[in-house]
């Protein structure tokens, strides 16, 4: 099954407009696409406990593991800012342990795609 990055995108972009994000004003959005071809989305939830801010990316993953999904493809990411939000360490460690061939998609406000796998994004990852 090929990714329609495109759609994939689309979803990530109307994910975003969910984002709480008072504290930094930087509003995420993602959509994980499973093997089987279903859409989980998610966008950064912000607390006025900064620690418990969560990610966009993880918001995605953490909604699809938790309905029992286990195979990933892809992933795109859209955020409000100037230029392509590349996932932080804590999402890239999440992805590459439940998904660690899965394609990460990422695009800026000009439409600019940038497609990388999650195993470019973090090499030598921690493993038990
Ligand atoms: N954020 C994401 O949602 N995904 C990323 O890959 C990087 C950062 C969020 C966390 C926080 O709510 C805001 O962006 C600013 O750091």
């Amino acid at each position: 099954m090929e990714v329609d990055r495109e759609f994939l995108i689309s979803v990530a972009r109307q994910a975003l407009e969910m984002a709480i994000a008072p504290l930094s004003g930087y509003l995420v959005g993602a959509a994980l696409l499973t093997a089987e071809g279903k859409i989980y989305s998610g966008c950064n939830i912000e607390n006025t406990s900064l620690s418990m801010s969560i990610c966009a990316e993880r918001v995605a993953l953490l909604k699809a593991l938790s309905e029992g999904e286990r195979e990933f493809k892809a992933i795109a990411i859209v955020s409000s800012g100037l230029s392509h939000c590349s996932p932080c360490g804590a999402c890239r460690q999440m992805l590459y342990e439940f998904a660690p061939h899965i394609e990460v998609i990422m695009t800026d406000p000009k439409g600019r795609v940038i497609s990388t796998k999650i195993e470019e994004l973090l090499p030598f990852p921690f493993e038990r």
